[in-house]
C-alpha cells in the first residue's frame, strides 16, 4: 500500500507499508506531519481531516454517520467532494493506493 501527503508549500511524504492501514494510523506510525489522530480512530476528534485527490474520489467507502458529524468539526474548511477523515480510510485492502492533500490548519 502506498499514499502520499501532499502539503500546501509542495512537499510530498510517502508512506509505504505492507500491511493495511488507515490514512490517519499510517501517518501517525511514520512521523509524517500534519495528521494528528487524537482520538486513535473513533470519530471523534477530526484532526486526521485531509482532501482526497479526485482521482481516488470514486474509490473510497461512503461517508458514515459519525464521519459525516466530525467533518463538520474541522479545522480547515470543509470541501465537500474531497473532505475525509484518515481514520475511516484503509489502504492496502481494495484500494491499494492514495493522494491526499493535509490541510495546513494541523501542520
Ligand atoms: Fe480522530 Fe480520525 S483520528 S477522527
Amino acid at each position: 500500500a502506498k499514499i502520499v501527503y501532499r502539503y500546501r508549500d509542495g512537499a510530498r511524504r510517502t508512506v509505504e507499508r505492507d500491511t493495511p492501514a488507515s490514512i490517519m494510523r499510517a501517518a501517525v506510525e511514520a512521523g509524517v506531519p500534519g495528521i494528528v489522530g487524537e482520538c486513535g480512530g473513533q470519530t471523534m476528534c477530526a484532526t486526521c481531516h485531509v482532501y482526497v485527490d479526485d482521482a481516488y474520489a470514486g474509490r473510497l467507502p461512503v461517508i458514515g454517520d459519525e464521519e459525516e458529524e466530525m467533518l463538520e468539526c474541522t479545522a480547515a474548511p470543509r470541501d465537500a467532494g474531497r473532505s475525509r477523515l484518515g481514520c475511516q480510510i484503509v489502504v492496502g485492502a481494495g484500494l491499494d493506493e492514495i493522494e491526499v492533500d493535509v490541510p495546513d490548519t494541523q501542520i
